[in-house]
């Protein structure tokens, strides 16, 4: 039985003090979940946050790593920093990274191979755009970010990592998928991952919904057999975030 996860992805919000504040806020609403829970902060609120959140048992991610663990790259934080900071989760290949910062497959593919081996646990974003949906090539799509983001990550590993399937026309937008759409992408990714590796290692993946999830529509995304949660971006950083993990 695979552990649902719900990771809310602040994205470029709050300073230090005010996301330690807002952690301590609805943290009490959070804990205590079935749910896995992880608050994936900017980077400078790292800190602070897991330290307000010790004893909770609510996880902090970063949303963003570099490939390389050092050297000339003005401006990145590499996957040893956030090993040594104790951070567990980073989400890797945001469509927001990859529309803005020009990532790519391939460099999503080294980040996440890159995150393993340090033993954090990737978050990998994939899905289509609002054009690609319509040209019917959704399915062949996500198949592919898939194999290009597993592509020489061992059978063990990969069953740490966790796939956040994000139609990018949801993303922000108030659209959320249908159940059913969601549904259909994310057994999609499933279905691939069990022809790469094997049945029992697709089954013990964890695959999130994200696209404008909600208080009202958490529930029946949830509920969908292939989806084990969601990343949730604007809803998280609303009080009531707590009824989404416990949805
Ligand atoms: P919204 O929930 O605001 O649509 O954002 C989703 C997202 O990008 C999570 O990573």
């Amino acid at each position: 039985m695979r552990k649902k996860i719900v990771a809310g992805n602040w994205k470029m919000n709050k300073s230090p003090v005010e996301a330690v504040e807002f952690a301590r806020s609805i943290k009490d609403s959070v804990k205590g979940s079935e749910a896995e829970a992880v608050f994936c902060t900017p980077f400078v609120c790292l800190g602070p946050v897991m330290d307000e959140l010790k004893g909770s048992g609510i996880a902090v991610g970063a949303q963003n790593m570099h490939f390389e663990d050092s050297g000339a790259f003005t401006g990145e934080i590499s996957a040893p920093m956030l090993k040594a900071m104790g951070v567990p989760f980073v989400i890797v290949g945001h469509s927001e990274r990859r529309q803005y910062f020009g990532e790519t497959d391939e460099s999503v593919n080294l980040k996440a191979k890159k995150a393993l081996v340090h033993g954090l646990t990737p978050i990998i974003c994939l899905g289509e755009t609002l054009e690609q949906r319509k040209q019917g090539i959704t399915t062949d799509l996500v198949r592919l970010q898939t194999r290009i983001a597993m592509s020489g990550i061992e059978k063990a590993d990969a069953k740490k990592v966790v796939i956040a399937y994000e139609p990018i026309w949801a993303i922000g937008t108030g659209v959320t998928a249908t159940d059913a759409q969601a549904e259909e992408a994310c057994g999609d990714v499933r279905r691939v991952l069990a022809e790469i590796y094997d049945n029992d290692t697709a089954e013990t993946i964890r695959i999130q919904y994200g696209g404008s999830v909600t208080v009202d529509n958490a529930k029946g995304l949830f509920a969908m057999p292939n989806i084990d949660g969601g990343l949730v971006g604007g809803a998280s950083l609303k009080p009531d975030f707590g009824v989404i993990v416990n949805a």
